[in-house]
């Protein structure tokens, strides 16, 4: 039997190097085109930032203008969010159960990246719970590692130098090392194709309005790789 999933980023060395991230070559793909895919913040609106980490998204939403408050199962990672904002509101969700939340509670929900370490068998329930937590009229993002992502290399990513990345089924584990973070030890993804993520997706109720696959430009200021001709995000719009 093969080792259950762990995730990463329970890992305080870990959480401390991501806490530094900000937005570097491949990440600034994954934030550039948020904005508008969230739409004006208006007044009052609030969001979760679903998988918040150390609080590189929250901030970002908060930056646009949403009352946000942020939820991980992470305690390193959240440690490190509540270090860097001490007024913000960080949410433990242990095994990202959100059944504590009440219904219709977020007018927008950004998850960026927690997909990509959940297990199959945990995804539908969460995307579950995220639809009920959203009001209607709402909508809900889903940032996640494109297939692509784990077969090439990027700005911020080396992912050719293991073998079970090249060809993964849906379930199995992919990995990345990190290139902006001073540490190299390897992320354990969980590999999940798009088809699957629209299985779910229609069977916990939600609709897909989107998929974005955001493509570097070469007038920007990174040494892009595979960026300019392959998306290495996807970022799905649901509402
Ligand atoms: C790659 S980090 C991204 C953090 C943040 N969204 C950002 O962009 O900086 C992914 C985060 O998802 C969290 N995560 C993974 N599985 C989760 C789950 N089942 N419930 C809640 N958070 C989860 C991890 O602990 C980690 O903090």
């Amino acid at each position: 039997m093969s080792r259950p999933f762990q995730n990463t980023y329970e890992d305080p060395v870990r959480a401390a190097a991501y806490a530094e991230l900000q937005y570097p070559g491949t990440y600034h793909l994954a934030f550039r085109d948020l904005p508008e895919l969230l739409g004006p913040a208006g007044l009052g609106l609030r969001a979760l930032d679903f998988g918040c980490g150390a609080g590189r998204s929250a901030r970002f939403l908060e930056g646009l203008g949403f009352d946000v408050e942020g939820a991980d199962s992470a305690e390193a990672m959240l440690a490190q969010a509540r270090l860097r904002n001490p007024a913000g509101v960080y949410l433990h969700v242990p095994g990202g159960d959100l059944s504590a939340l009440p219904d219709h509670r977020y007018d927008r929900i950004l998850s960026a990246f927690t997909f990509d370490n959940i297990p199959p068998e945990a995804k539908g329930q969460i995307l579950g719970h995220l639809a009920r937590l959203l009001r209607p009229g709402g909508r809900l993002l889903n940032l996640v590692s494109s297939e692509e992502l784990y077969r090439m290399d990027w700005a911020s990513f080396t992912c050719t130098g293991f073998p079970g990345n090249r060809d993964p089924r849906p379930g199995d584990r992919v990995y990345t090392i990190m290139k902006d973070v001073p540490d190299a030890r390897p992320v354990e993804d969980i590999f999940c194709p798009e088809t699957e993520y629209r299985r779910l997706y229609e069977a916990a109720g939600l609709r897909l309005e989107r998929s974005h696959r955001p493509l570097g430009r070469e007038d920007e200021p990174f040494a892009w790789v595979n960026e300019t001709r392959v998306a290495p995000w996807r970022i799905d719009v649901l509402s």
